[in-house]
């Protein structure tokens, strides 16, 4: 199915932006290898030269960008900059990834109802940085990920999708994360991808559709092991 945005492709555009090790980037790559994810990765775009993801990008053959903060005069600059660089893509959905810095309001704006985000927390708990450390000093029972289209407001935007799995007795920050990574977030973000790919998820002015009908709460999926 075509996307919603596009009306004469058969594949979405996707923008990937990344800022480090880029593991959502392969499990996206990894989707669209496997046919599970109707979309074309672009372009990687990152504001380091040293993220590892760069590798991964172009490992699987696709156009990678470097945009340094330094090189532009501030953040108005550089956020417009970063919109141009993407826009020029014609992308269908621009994907956060890892992408460590905050986006001004003109650059939301711009992308309104394409950009998403996956951020490793059962949204609205733990927005912001280290969400496993927090999620553990909470005594969270659950603990996960979201995919959540960007608003203006860091974190807050609306959740399309949530995995949550369930904290074990000798958890450590490190152990979470690499579960809620590779259980959750690798699962979730490719899944996310492909419904506004296909255009069963879509973008209507400030709240989500899914199958046409307004998604009153997240999409919830159980990453336990069976
Ligand atoms: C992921 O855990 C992602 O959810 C998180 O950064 C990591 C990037 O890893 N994003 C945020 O915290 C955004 N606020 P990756 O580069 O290996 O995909």
């Amino acid at each position: 199915m075509a996307p919603k945005t596009s009306t004469d492709r058969t594949t979405a555009r996707l923008v990937v932006l990344i800022s480090g090790n880029g593991r959502n980037l392969q499990a996206i790559l990894d989707a669209v290898t496997a046919g599970a994810l109707p979309a074309e990765v672009v372009r990687v775009i990152s504001n380091r030269g040293t993220a590892r993801g760069l590798e991964k990008a172009r490992r699987a053959g696709v156009p990678t960008r470097v945009l340094r903060p330094r090189d532009y005069p501030d953040r108005a600059a550089y956020d417009a900059a970063l919109a141009d660089t993407i826009a020029a893509e014609s992308p269908d959905i621009v994907a956060l990834a890892g992408f460590m810095r905050i986006l001004d309001s003109a650059f939301v704006q711009r992308f309104a109802g394409k950009l998403v985000n996956i951020h490793p927390s059962l949204l609205p708990r733990h927005r912001g940085l280290d969400t496993h450390g927090r999620a553990l000093a909470a005594g969270d029972e659950r603990h996960g990920a979201s995919v959540h289209y960007v608003t203006e407001d860091l974190d807050a935007g609306p959740c399309l999708i949530q995995g949550s799995l369930r904290v074990a007795d000798d958890e450590t920050p490190d152990s979470l994360a690499e579960r809620v990574m590779t259980r959750v977030e690798q699962r979730i973000y490719p899944q996310a991808l492909a419904w506004i790919a296909e255009g069963r998820a879509t973008w209507d002015d400030g709240r989500i559709r899914f199958d046409g009908r307004p998604l009153e709460t997240p999409i919830h999926v159980d990453c336990d092991p069976d």
